[in-house]
């Protein structure tokens, strides 16, 4: 393979520009051309590609969001928009494609492997839910931005003896909640893996209270529900008052962390390996610190996902 290409699908993630940045400078290290194409599968069944040089991914490690942006293209599970692609892809000369982001972007990186254009997936967003790897590019990043607000929440909440609801991100899944959760010593993590009873949060409020607990934080996961909503139940079980944050896109954005940016950097550059070896329809991950390559239908459909429990179990122990 001489000539591949690249996209962004999805929410953007912090660590994606440095994933393409990676893919680039491997691929001309490989001695092969890359092409970039702008605003994932809508750019891509649109024509809106170019030729990335050295140059384009120079100064991009460091940068949030991605520089090839990104949109949400639900059309692309059309065959009609896949086949369209296909065609773009060969008008540019391009003979495989790696697509980085969420599970959408993998089926769509699926649909053209089976059109007999070979992709490869990378994990790229913040919610951490993509089956087949234990972290996702961007995730890191995303928790530390959370760490920073709760832990300035905190410091109004203590000052002011008060309860707040800090609803974060995270689509499905309570990663988000569960890692920021423990790192910033909440009280009480809402996931929604988990069920609640709204009675026993209360309880556990109060319960603080008379400890002498000067703040009561409650990090919520979106996918459980409304921030407001549950502050609304709260607040009729007993008089509590409670605050509620919704930290929203700030999540998204911001220069990625070492971490992230490592990360990234070794999911790019094994993405060229196996489109060089001819391989399609694989998505990468990272298992135990290795960088493993799966079948995307087998990683879809026969893996699943889920939080690593044993943190709410510990927060549950040494929170209060
Ligand atoms: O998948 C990333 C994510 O930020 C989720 O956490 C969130 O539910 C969703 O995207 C928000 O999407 P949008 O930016 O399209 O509103």
């Amino acid at each position: 393979m001489k000539r591949i290409g690249i996209l962004t699908s999805g929410g953007d993630a912090p660590g994606m520009n440095a994933a393409i940045r990676a893919v680039v400078r491997k691929a001309l290290y490989e001695g092969m051309e890359v092409y970039g194409v702008n605003y994932g599968f809508a750019g891509l069944v649109a024509g809106d590609i170019r030729k990335l040089t050295r140059r384009d991914v120079g100064d991009m490690i460091q940068r949030g969001g991605t520089f090839l942006y990104s949109a949400r293209y639900p059309q692309f599970a059309t065959e009609e928009g896949q086949l369209k692609g296909i065609e773009q892809l060969k008008r540019f000369g391009i003979e495989g494609l790696v697509v980085i982001g969420g599970d959408g972007s993998y089926r769509g990186a699926y649909a053209l492997t089976k059109h007999g254009f070979p992709c490869v997936g990378i994990p790229g967003t913040i919610d951490n839910d993509i089956p087949g790897t234990d972290y996702t590019i961007g995730f890191d990043t995303s928790i530390n931005t959370v760490l920073d607000a709760l832990d300035r929440i905190r410091d109004t909440a203590t000052s002011h003896v008060r309860t707040f609801v800090i609803e974060v991100m995270g689509r499905d899944a309570g990663d988000i909640a569960l890692w920021t959760g423990v790192a910033s010593g909440a009280e009480q993590i809402i996931i929604p893996e988990k069920g609640f009873d709204i009675t026993e949060v209360a309880d556990n409020i109060r319960e603080g209270r008379e400890r002498g607990k000067k703040h009561s934080i409650i990090v919520l996961a979106e996918g459980v529900m409304d921030g407001n909503e549950f502050a609304q139940k709260l607040d009729a079980i007993d008089n509590f008052h409670v605050r509620v944050s919704v930290l929203g896109h700030v999540q998204r954005g911001g220069s990625p962390s070492a971490r992230d940016r490592v990360l990234a950097s070794r999911f790019g550059a094994k993405a060229v390996d196996v489109l060089k070896d001819g391989q399609g329809g694989v998505c990468l991950g990272l298992r135990n610190e290795e960088i493993v390559v799966s079948g995307i239908i087998d990683t879809l459909d026969n893996m699943t996902h889920t939080p690593n429990m044993e943190l709410l179990k510990l927060n549950e122990e040494i929170s209060n």
